[in-house]
């Protein structure tokens, strides 16, 4: 594969890539959009202003220890703005910690015209732009999130292209920028479907996605794909167990992942934190050194829901919510590499 760009370019988005998915560690993903905050927030009784979104990721960010199984956070436009109680801004917080920002940039899903269910992902006008800025200002990768809905006829054709061919422009906007591309391809777990529909959909949309990652020359060595699991829908009647969640998702990634790509990271896309950390685990208990790439994770609220279920906007609640964090990152480390076990869920944070 033809290197699009000088060696040192290329070398730089190769090392960032690898250093996101080294050995144990993984991703936390706290990029949640307003209105995402705000269904989150209102959860736990917490009204979502700038101030309590503030408060809530620096909780987040601070957590001692954080580090060692979290290469880097990825932020949103707002987060990457902000500042510490002490005026640190977020983005020297996690520098200092050893970690490397990440930022989203996409604009969110929109419907998708002649579709009425499905959606595509917008945000490519004025990118190269917003890269360079964010490029300034810390980030060194980024996050691009499509959704693929499974229903009665769809997903469609139409669906699948748009959305690949809009990542992949992303991913090619971001390398020419020095941002390593996250290409997040989400097959939602909402609906009855079995585990079946779940995995020829998923094959579906990665085959797409490389395929136009190939036309759009995104360099595959400084990229990575964060993905869904192959998984039963929630509503289905007989829900696949552990051991055929893992064997199925490590089987389809194999099919359609190509082996220079940097490394594959899941979202949690529902799941509870236990489930998400059994799956993983499963995963790389039996294949971690088979592999081509790292299998780690980039979860939002499998890492953060017992955190801000404690939390609830009170300050008093911040150290012990910290503590719950850091659990999960922990677990979800110890996960990456196969070493998790289901009794370690009963030890105290
Ligand atoms: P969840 O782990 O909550 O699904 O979120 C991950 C993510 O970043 C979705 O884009």
């Amino acid at each position: 594969m033809m290197k699009p760009y000088t060696p040192e370019h290329a070398d730089e988005l190769r090392r960032t890539a690898s250093a996101m998915v080294a050995e144990g560690k993984g991703i936390l993903a706290i990029d949640e959009s307003m209105g995402s905050c705000e269904k989150r927030f209102k959860s736990v009784g917490v009204q979502s202003t700038e101030e309590t979104r503030r408060q809530y990721r620096q909780l987040l960010l601070t957590t001692p220890g954080l580090e060692e199984f979290v290469s880097g956070p990825i932020l949103f436009d707002e987060t990457i703005r902000q500042k510490t109680d002490e005026g640190t801004p977020f983005v020297k917080v996690i520098q200092d910690k050893g970690q490397i920002p990440g930022i989203k940039v996409d604009m969110g899903a929109h419907p998708l015209a002649g579709s009425s269910e499905e959606k595509v992902t917008e945000g490519l006008d004025g990118l190269r732009e917003r890269i360079k800025e964010y490029h300034g200002m810390g980030a060194r990768f980024a996050k691009w999130r499509a959704v693929i809905t499974i229903g009665a006829d769809i997903p469609t054709r139409q669906c699948y292209e748009a959305n690949a061919h809009a990542m992949a422009r992303y991913a090619a906007l971001c390398q020419e920028g020095g941002l390593v591309p996250i290409v997040e391809p989400e097959v939602l777990i909402d609906g009855d479907h079995d585990i079946d529909t779940c995995e020829v959909v998923t094959e579906t949309i990665h085959r797409e996605l490389f395929m136009q990652m190939f036309v759009h020359k995104v360099w595959l060595p400084g990229a990575v794909l964060k993905t869904s699991m192959v998984i039963s829908g929630k509503a289905c009647p007989q829900r696949a167990g552990i051991e055929e969640v893992a064997e199925r998702t490590v089987q389809t990634l194999l099919r359609t992942v190509p082996a220079a790509l940097a490394g594959v990271v899941f979202l949690s896309g529902g799941q509870s934190p236990e489930e998400s950390t059994a799956h993983l685990n499963a995963m790389n208990r039996k294949y971690h050194s088979a592999l081509p790439w790292p299998l780690t994770f980039s979860y939002a609220r499998a890492i953060q829901e017992p955190a801000l279920k404690h939390w609830r906007g009170a300050p008093k609640n911040v150290k012990q919510a910290q503590k719950l964090v850091y659990q999960r990152a922990r677990l979800n480390g110890l996960a990456s590499q196969g070493k998790y076990s289901e009794d370690m869920e009963k030890q105290a944070a």
